[in-house]
């Protein structure tokens, strides 16, 4: 395709393409069972029972390596050479102009394989844009801001006695905040969420799923027609900030991540183009809307499902801690994580020590699964994995990844996901809707709905709106 078909084509109209969210809700079989599998505590159990037989697993027909031992996998994340993040291509491809081929679309950092001069300068561009001091100044007050919204005007009716949390709270409060904070205007922040969902299930899906087969043709024709949204409304809001640069010069009431991005590409002489701010925004789109609802759900669902995790979260929200509220959190999380852990392709041959002086030799080629999930259980290094315990040391914890590819967000993360659990839980007593509503539904891996009762507190413990959310920051 020329430059000038591409300009045209991202210039077409106002209307975004659309995407059409119910195919996420037809149920499909195989997330029931992935659902069960991933679990706690079967799918923790099956993963013990694994790691005790042997530390390494290869399974030779799909030339998959599965590492489940807590020092292997620290070991494979710290290699990012050996070892290298699979997205790239599948990041390409959901950036690009419908129907390009070869895709025209741009790589993000954590598909970047190599931490390079072109990994060093977008990684140097997304921690100016979405600065860290902007969690204690903004990001948590919007995310409290949103919660709020969120939950205020939700009243039981004899038809609707239930409220569903995850499309309502879970997704709607990071979907509100690419607006809120990002600068991106989204008219429909639900649709845009789910729209997310389904492009997050095909890029960090198994490295299988992109093999061309008929099989999972399905999920990439369908994260493509989801992506064309998302891609229209983001570079939408591009040009409307640019001009809005252009017209009003600085303007210091604009300070969200895209106005800086916008101002960066103003001054960086054509060094920087909006293809490359494009690839930041879509990245972190993807990067904070579907993993937080997945960790979120996942969390709901696990606390939902253990009273005494509950009874400590709860009463740590009452309290009004932030920091002991998310440390009772990221221990929830690690019962179940947002998925048994990252993929890598093994560039070439490389030995996995163990404590004995014997090394295990992973091929090049190999699929290999970090498993964070079994690491974050490993009785040599964690002690009573199964114990609840929110006062474990940082490095426990694996959730946020490890080594060059260590999560970017992770702050916000830790900021919108406190917040919004902080509101919920100050508010109302939250329990399972009877029978299956009260139950998750997911899509692939992720939550999509789940319906609960929500009994509002006698006395709200104080953090209605104006409360000042305390910062809570413990990196994983
Ligand atoms: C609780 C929620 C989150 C969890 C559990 C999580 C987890 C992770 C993990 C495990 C990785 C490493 C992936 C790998 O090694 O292949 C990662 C990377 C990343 N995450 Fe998150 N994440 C969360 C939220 C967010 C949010 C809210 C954002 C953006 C605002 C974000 C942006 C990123 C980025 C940009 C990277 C890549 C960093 C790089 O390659 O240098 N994440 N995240």
């Amino acid at each position: 395709m020329d430059q000038t078909a591409v300009e045209a084509r991202r210039s077409v109209g106002n209307e975004p393409p659309a995407f059409d969210v119910g195919r996420l809700e037809s149920p499909a079989l195989s997330s029931a069972l992935l659902d069960a599998l991933l679990r706690y505590p079967v799918g923790q159990r099956i993963l013990d029972v694994l790691r005790w037989i042997k530390p390494v697993w290869r399974i030779p027909f799909l030339e998959w390596t599965l590492v489940l031992r807590y020092e292997h996998v620290r070991e494979v994340l710290s290699s990012s050479g050996e070892f290298q993040v699979p997205w790239g291509a599948k990041m390409k491809r959901v950036t690009s102009d419908d129907g390009a081929e070869p895709p025209n679309g741009r790589n993000f950092v954590l598909g970047m394989t190599e931490p390079d001069a072109h990994y060093r300068q977008d990684y140097a561009l997304l921690a100016q844009a979405f600065a860290f001091g902007d969690v204690a100044t903004t990001v948590s007050r919007l995310a409290l801001e949103a919660s709020e919204t969120c939950l205020r005007d939700w009243q039981p009716t004899q038809q609707t006695p239930f409220f569903d949390v995850v499309e309502r709270l879970v997704l709607s409060v990071p979907a509100m905040m690419c607006d809120t904070y990002y600068g991106i205007p989204i008219a429909d922040p639900v649709h845009f969420g789910k729209c997310s969902l389904a492009v997050s299930s095909y890029l960090f899906g198994p490295p299988f799923e992109d093999d061309g087969k008929a099989s999972t043709a399905r999920k990439r024709e369908m994260a493509l027609a989801a992506a064309a949204p998302l891609r229209h409304t983001i570079r939408t809001a591009m040009r409307e900030a640019e001009q809005s640069l252009m017209a009003n010069g600085d303007n210091p009431a604009d300070s969200s991540p895209l106005h800086r991005l916008m101002r960066a590409k103003r001054d960086s002489c054509g060094a920087i183009d909006d293809d490359r701010i494009h690839v930041q925004l879509f990245g972190m789109v993807l990067g904070f809307i579907p993993t937080n609802v997945l960790a979120a759900g996942n969390l709901l669902e696990t606390l939902l499902d253990k009273p005494e995790f509950m009874l400590r979260t709860v009463q740590a929200a009452r309290a009004g801690d932030d920091e002991r509220l998310w440390r009772c959190l990221r221990e929830t999380l690690r019962f179940r994580n947002i998925n048994p852990g990252p993929w890598r392709l093994c560039a070439h041959d490389t030995l996995l020590a163990n404590a004995h002086g014997r090394a295990t030799r992973i091929r090049k080629g190999e699929q290999v699964l970090a498993c964070t999930q079994a690491a974050m259980f490993d009785g040599r290094r964690i002690t009573h994995p199964h114990l609840f315990d929110s006062n474990r040391p940082d490095e426990d914890y694996l959730v946020f990844g490890l080594g060059q590819h260590w999560c970017l967000g992770a702050y916000i993360a830790i900021a919108q996901i406190t917040q919004m659990f902080k509101v919920l839980f100050t508010h109302f007593d939250v329990s399972p809707a009877p029978g299956a509503a009260g139950r998750m539904k997911r899509v692939s891996v992720f939550p999509l709905h789940q319906m609960v009762s929500l009994k509002p507190v006698a006395a709200p413990y104080g953090l209605a709106s104006g409360a000042q959310p305390h910062s809570a920051q413990h990196g994983g």
